[in-house]
């Protein structure tokens, strides 16, 4: 399973990515207004840091204005992906963006019928935002579950991309599903290297060792 990280915080990114954990890279205008640094500065320097896909979603809602917004960013790096809105324009972009080799994933993904169309509409990912879901006392993993044995029924190469990711179990049910991919914020990655007994076994052999003489 591959391992991106969902943040627009470059510090961020460089800790994760010395740990050799980092596949690629997700943002969203959310992140990117939490850095309060313009869009192409953050992106660009993502870019020099991740080789992987690092993911820019378009702002605009209709077809000529996502598509500008796409050939932008995508003559930016040709690690870019074009982060587009599951909605009829942007399944249009889609369609588009894929006959011309631009990569894409389709965010804000709530149904298994969106992300059948995101598949046929060629996405290379799809993003189902399991947290929103969870929030509302919904199952956001079931979602996973039921896109992931869709696109095996038919063979679509589209990858599933588990986002709006809130902790560790997440990311095990992501696993356990075979989805491929698993876009986490920054806190969620730290906690997947902690474990109780990990640091009570290291306290005691560093305890143990100041016995032996040196
Ligand atoms: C996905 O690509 C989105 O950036 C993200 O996972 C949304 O997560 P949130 O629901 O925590 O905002």
């Amino acid at each position: 399973m591959k391992f991106f990280i969902d943040t627009a915080d470059v510090a961020e990114i460089k800790e994760v990515n010395a740990m050799g954990l980092l596949d690629g890279v997700t943002t969203n205008p959310s992140l990117v207004a939490k850095t309060g640094r313009k869009f192409k500065d953050v992106l660009l320097e993502i870019c020099d840091i991740v080789k992987g896909p690092v993911s820019a979603e378009v702002t605009s809602t209709d077809y000529a204005g996502m598509l500008k917004e796409a050939h932008e960013f995508a003559a930016l790096r040709t690690n870019i992906v074009i982060k587009v809105p599951l909605i009829p324009e942007g399944l249009k972009v889609v369609k588009t963006l894929t006959g011309e080799g631009i990569k894409t994933n389709v965010t804000l993904c709530f149904s298994p019928t969106q992300a059948l169309l995101a598949a046929k509409a060629g996405a290379t990912y799809i993003s189902p935002f399991v947290g929103r879901i969870d929030d509302i006392a919904d199952a956001g993993m079931d979602l996973v579950a039921k896109i992931c044995k869709i696109y095996r029924n038919y063979g679509y190469t589209t990858e599933v991309l588990v986002a709006s990711v809130r902790g560790p179990m997440h990311v095990v049910e992501a696993a356990e599903l075979g989805a491929h991919v698993v876009t986490c914020p920054f806190g969620v990655l730290k906690q997947l290297t902690q474990h109780p007994l990990t640091d009570i076994g290291l306290a005691k052999f560093l305890k143990d060792w100041e016995k032996v003489p040196k």
